[in-house]
């Protein structure tokens, strides 16, 4: 491995949460997941409760406290229910935490070394913006895909099908104001990742998007990390609220790959998951904007998709509403057709969404 590739792929994120087992009740009941894997007092862990759930290639966790004075209860008392940890997975942790090092931004925790059934599972920690955490993890002397201190959960068979999502494509942070690029310093000079320039890389601060972003991805985009802060707009930022609410900076969405769309959106609408809303009037400018598309567009407009295209293809997005109690986390779904966007050429349509129900909260 060369020296300069020293993190492999997101490994999986967590988050803490007010009731892990409700939102991993949400998570399989609504969104598709299957939980493979349970911590808790039954499994010798005593200051916490934790699911493992699994699509695709997404692995996410699900912990909540047992000790109301633990740093889990103050994260979610402070934040509310919100991403702490987005680990990575890398092949050779004494690799990482030398190269980070030499980088000389960024300080790693001491190596930690986990001894289960399994094997050694070495780790290390490297704190991001807020309260976010990225964990560095080696399994490279380990057998399992389940952590210390989880079992698998009895009788549980990956489901073939779920809701079609296949893996995670991006994991957005939002910053304070003129914190950008600071952040941006960090994974790039920090981390050795490239910043990526896309479609939608000039300066989207527009009367309708009020933020700007830049986009930061790793060995040929095995990771990629758009960072927002928000800009003067016409209304208050969403990426504002996002930080009035979450308390800090921290992981506004989390974009989830599929290979159909249509189904996909149609299957979570049926189990209860709600997306943001699109201007009809969106639907009627479509083709001239994208061109020619394989979806019907009427489909497209019965699910609120939203399309963008850039010079090497198009991508389809939609986004859900927050899922927690505060107006900050949320998912995006998203299929890429050739496009490489983030959807720049949806700010418009979308904008007009998010701040229809920004209103309704009061926060316009
Ligand atoms: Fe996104």
């Amino acid at each position: 491995m060369s020296e300069n590739v020293f993190l492999d792929s997101v490994n999986a994120v967590e988050f803490y949460v007010g009731s892990a087992r409700q939102w991993a009740f949400f998570h399989e009941k609504a969104m598709g997941f299957t939980p493979v894997g349970y911590a808790g007092p039954e499994t010798g862990v005593r200051d916490r409760v934790s699911y493992l759930m699994k699509q695709g290639k997404f692995n996410l966790i699900l912990t909540s406290f047992l000790d109301p004075d633990s740093y889990i209860a103050q994260h979610i008392k402070t934040h509310g229910d919100g991403v702490h940890d987005v680990s990575l997975k890398v092949q050779d942790i004494e690799l990482a935490v030398k190269e980070i090092e030499k980088r000389g931004l960024i300080k790693p925790s001491k190596i930690r070394e986990t001894r289960s059934e399994y094997g050694i599972l070495r780790s290390s920690v490297i704190s991001t913006y807020g309260d976010t955490v990225h964990s560095l993890v080696d399994y490279s002397s380990y057998d399992s895909d389940l952590p210390p201190g989880f079992q698998e959960i009895d009788g549980v068979k990956m489901k073939e099908s779920g809701t079609g999502l296949t893996g995670i494509d991006h994991i957005v942070g939002n910053v304070e104001e003129n914190r950008m690029d600071p952040w941006v310093d960090y994974y790039i000079k920090g981390l050795n990742f490239k910043q990526f320039v896309s479609f939608d890389d000039k300066d989207i601060s527009t009367e309708y998007s009020a933020l700007r972003s830049k986009v930061v991805e790793y060995n040929n985009r095995s990771i990629v990390f758009p960072i927002n802060e928000p800009a003067l707009g016409l209304k208050k930022s969403q990426i504002q609220e996002y930080i009035d609410y979450y308390k800090s900076p921290g992981v506004q969405h989390i974009a989830i790959t599929t290979d159909n769309i249509i189904k996909t959106v149609s299957d979570l609408k049926k189990r209860g998951v709600e997306f943001l809303e699109t201007p009809s009037s969106y639907y009627t400018t479509l083709a001239d904007r994208v061109g020619k598309i394989d979806e019907d567009i009427e489909s497209l407009k019965k699910h609120n998709i939203l399309v963008d295209r850039d010079d090497t293809g198009y991508m389809l997005q939609i986004f859900t509403k927050p899922i927690g109690d505060r107006p900050t986390f949320f998912y995006e779904i998203i299929q890429r057709k050739g496009g490489t966007s983030f959807g720049k050429g949806n700010f418009k349509a979308l904008f007009e969404a998010i701040e229809r129900e920004q209103a309704r909260r009061g926060n316009l």
